[in-house]
């Protein structure tokens, strides 16, 4: 009998965020097979995916932080499509963009 074809295989990055961690299940349940990056795969945050169903056939989770190209390379082999989710967050103070509309009138306001 002829064994079946390897599944799809897509990586999503930052697999265990809110977003991220929703698609995973629904690739799992849609027939794909998974890298999943995380930034500490130790984090119980991150554990959840291991309890996803198809996680132990088709759940590859790699160490990867988004600003080290190097370390996401692996996680993108033999992938044919890339979800990128991961949001990292810059270091400097953040601007209020709500803020800065209110306070700042365009044009048609004066
Ligand atoms: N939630 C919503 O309702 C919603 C709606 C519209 C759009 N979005 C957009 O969807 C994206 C994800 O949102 P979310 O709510 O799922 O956010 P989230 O739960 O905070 O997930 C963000 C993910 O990014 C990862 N991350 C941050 N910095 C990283 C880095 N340097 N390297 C690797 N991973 C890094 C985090 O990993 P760690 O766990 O290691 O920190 C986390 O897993 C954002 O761009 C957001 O603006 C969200």
């Amino acid at each position: 009998m002829a064994s079946s074809p390897p599944l799809p295989r897509v990586c999503v990055t930052g697999g265990g965020g809110y977003i991220a961690s929703w698609l995973v299940k629904l690739l799992l349940s849609r027939g794909y097979a998974v890298n999943a990056t995380v930034r500490d795969p130790r984090d119980p945050k991150n554990a959840c995916l291991e309890q996803l169903d198809g996680a132990r056939e088709n759940l590859r989770v790699f160490k990867a932080d988004m600003l080290d190209y190097g370390a996401v390379t692996p996680a993108l082999a033999g992938c044919e499509g890339v979800f990128h989710i991961a949001t990292p967050v810059p270091e400097q103070e953040m601007v209020d963009p709500e803020a800065s509309v209110h306070l700042s009138p365009g044009p048609a306001c004066q």
